[in-house]
């Protein structure tokens, strides 16, 4: 069994997410001339597009990564988030850029941005690889994003259903008997 027959369809290949990250790393390039960038990874939905961000930029970055847990019934966002692994370093200074795999409700990314902003960092934006039009509704302040989706649960690079599907290469909608909700 194939992992991608579990999908109902596919909403992002491979080559359309490298070729959007591969954009988006010229943007940052430029946007940063001069100036050292950490990326801080969100875990663990996150890892696939750091590693793949990281490695279209040409220019010396260092990667850091948090992991949070947001407390919610299912598959949705309370917006009540819990430190499970803080970053090593202390970003006092430092040109922060956010990585996120998907802002939905945008509670948690905000709630990250206002707990990274109190430590005082030189500069702090984001990158999101997906937006849903919910995150649309509150005041997400993503500077680069890679695609707007429409408001299904997806899973693939890096996104889970019940911690299986992370390994995809494409983003996809599982199909609905595999889905609880
Ligand atoms: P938010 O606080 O509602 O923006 O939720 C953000 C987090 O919920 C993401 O970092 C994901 O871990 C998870 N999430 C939201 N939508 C999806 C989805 O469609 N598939 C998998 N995980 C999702």
């Amino acid at each position: 069994m194939c992992l991608i027959d579990d999908l109902e369809s596919v909403l992002l290949t491979d080559d359309q997410i490298q070729d959007k990250l591969r954009e988006v790393a010229r943007r940052i390039e430029a946007d940063y001339a001069g100036r050292d960038v950490l990326l801080i990874g969100v875990l663990k939905g996150a890892i696939m597009v750091m590693a793949d961000l990281a490695r279209h930029l040409e220019m010396p970055v260092s990667i850091d990564f948090m992991a949070v847990s947001s407390y919610g019934a299912g598959t949705t966002s309370s917006g009540v988030v819990r430190i499970m692994k803080d970053l090593d370093r202390d970003i006092a200074g430092k040109h922060v850029l956010l990585v996120e795999d998907i802002v939905d409700s945008g509670l948690t990314i905000n709630w990250l941005l206002r707990n990274l902003r109190s430590r005082q960092p030189a500069s702090l934006d984001v990158f999101a690889l997906l937006r849903k039009p919910e995150a649309l509704k509150v005041d997400v302040p993503v500077r680069y994003l890679g695609f707007d989706i429409p408001s299904e649960f997806v899973v693939g690079y890096g996104l889970d259903y019940a911690e299986r599907y992370r390994n995809l290469r494409c983003v996809g909608v599982l199909r609905p008997e595999l889905h609880a909700g």
